[in-house]
């Protein structure tokens, strides 16, 4: 089959000012890093150097965090709740306002389409600070205790996958609940956050409630073994989770790690199959597969695995790879070159280990880091590309015969972060939810997010819940 011609239709670039640098955003004024070198961040999809950004080290960590303590301790937790509202109402109006400006942004400095940083990221961007400041004068009712308080100071360190979004995640509830935050952002994808803090200077936020810092792993762990930080909040590789919780463990610090996963999306025979093709692309192809909870295990009863197949290698050809500002675009760039060497690695093991590898046709531009949506069959439960977070387009095809099988395979891995079942039948969806080691299920859906709905894992895929009133709870002491 083949696909339809478009002619190309980019979104104009034109509506964002990208500074040629920038500095940290420490007590609501950007200054210059003290000890730390300038890196640049370029557009992964043509490797255009987009802006020079200051990298914090521990001396500039140290000046955020005490802006940080003194805005929580003269402003923002003795603030009566409904004030703090106010702020938080206003910001989510802000970035409403700005949503054109920060899908734009957003796309060039992560490679995603703009489709969907225009319709999933910023509009939930925009959901979790409206959700949150609906919290604020209310926290008696979040389940921590009459008078609950806030912790202090939240370090918090997040990924490049969803940048702002992950912002939303960490800053909307901490800030409800009364803490104030340094937040590091991911070193190739930091432009957001800092259009985030001119934000935050638009709503006239009092100086030092929201710090935005800089820089890569020397930065992170800088702010993680600060002492004056009371909680940490990360999300990331499991690896880097591991060397977190090791960092804090013997001090008070609370601590969130939200890390990688493997879920299993689980197709039984009497599903709708067109609606399963589309879940089954979304689940993998969304976000060029870099998505924690990405249905990245694809488990297919043998009765329909034929039809399965032939349907989605079909659906795959009608993708469209390229420019991330194209609004006709499916899957956009890799973010990052260590990230397309990791991805060409394991698909490299996955062939060495017998596995079958597919890909649609595909031209992909000469310039920037490119993937092709790829399947993999004939793939078993010992496989590499079975077990680990390959964090890529690239999906893994099992098949089960009944339901228990596919529970006993589904559960089969390291992780538990999310899992999705596609099945006509309503006590089978209730029946494998139960079964499932997963924080979130999804039945006939796949990759649905929500601020209401908490998110989180099991076993190595971290602890402790965002969204939500369990979101809350994170930032609140008992
Ligand atoms: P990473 O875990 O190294 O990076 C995540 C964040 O942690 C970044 O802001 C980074 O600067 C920071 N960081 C790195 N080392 C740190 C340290 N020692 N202390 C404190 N902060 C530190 O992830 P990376 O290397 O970008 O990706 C590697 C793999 O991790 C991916 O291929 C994917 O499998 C997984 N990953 C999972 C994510 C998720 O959403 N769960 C997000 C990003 C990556
Ligand atoms: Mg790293």
């Amino acid at each position: 089959m083949s696909r339809f011609e478009y002619a190309p239709a980019p979104e104009s670039r034109a509506i964002v000012d990208i500074k040629s640098s920038y500095g940290l955003f420490i007590n609501g004024g950007f200054v210059e890093a003290t000890d730390g070198k300038p890196f640049k961040t370029v557009s992964p999809s043509s490797e255009e150097v987009l802006a020079e950004v200051s990298e914090a080290g521990p001396a500039d960590v140290d000046r955020a965090v005490r802006a940080a303590r003194k805005a929580f301790d003269k402003v923002w937790a003795p603030m009566a709740g409904r004030d703090r509202a106010k702020y938080l109402f206003r910001i989510a109006r802000l970035i409403q306002e700005r949503s054109r400006e920060l899908a734009v942004l957003e796309s060039l400095d992560n490679g995603k389409p703009i489709r969907e940083s225009r319709d999933v990221d910023i509009p939930l961007v925009a959901a979790h600070f409206f959700y949150y400041a609906g919290w604020a004068d209310k926290l008696e009712y979040a389940g921590a205790g009459e008078d609950p308080q806030p912790l202090g100071v939240a370090g918090q360190i997040i990924p490049w996958n969803f940048p702002m979004l992950m912002l939303a995640w960490k800053i909307a509830p901490a800030l409800a609940a009364g803490n104030t935050v340094v937040l590091k952002p991911a070193e190739t994808t930091p432009l957001t956050a800092l259009a985030f803090a001119e934000i935050c200077q638009q709503a006239d936020l009092p100086p030092g409630v929201v710090n935005i810092v800089t820089g890569a792993g020397r930065t992170g762990q800088a702010l993680v073994e600060h002492p004056d930080v009371d909680k940490v909040a990360f999300t990331g590789s499991t690896e880097v989770g591991r060397a977190i919780a090791k960092a804090v463990a013997g001090s008070d610090k609370k601590v969130t790690l939200e890390l990688g996963g493997k879920a299993a999306n689980i197709v039984f025979e009497d599903a709708p199959i067109d609606q399963t093709i589309e879940g089954i692309v979304n689940g993998i192809f969304f976000n060029q597969g870099h998505v924690c909870c990405a249905g990245s295990r694809l488990l297919v009863q043998e009765s329909v695995y034929d039809e399965v197949l032939a349907r989605l290698k079909r659906r795959m050809s009608t993708l469209r790879v390229g420019d991330p500002l194209d609004k006709n675009t499916d899957i956009g760039a890799i973010n990052s070159s260590a990230q397309l060497a990791k991805i060409r690695e394991l698909s490299q093991i996955g062939e060495d280990e017998g596995a079958e590898r597919w890909s649609p046709e595909c031209e992909l531009p000469a310039e920037g880091y490119w993937f092709p949506p790829t399947v993999f069959t004939g793939v078993s439960q010992a496989h590499r590309i079975a077990r680990e977070e390959i964090f890529g387009p690239v999906l893994s095809v099992l098949t089960f015969r009944t339901p228990a099988e596919a529970v006993e395979k589904a559960n089969n891995t390291p992780f538990g972060l999310s899992a999705g079942i596609w099945t006509d039948k309503g006590s089978r969806i209730l029946w494998m939810a139960n079964q499932l080691r997963a924080g979130v299920v999804w039945a006939n859906t796949f990759n649905r997010f929500d601020p209401t709905s908490p998110f989180g894992g099991y076993k190595e895929s971290g602890y402790g819940r965002e969204g939500g009133r369990h979101g809350l709870e994170a930032y609140l002491a008992h």
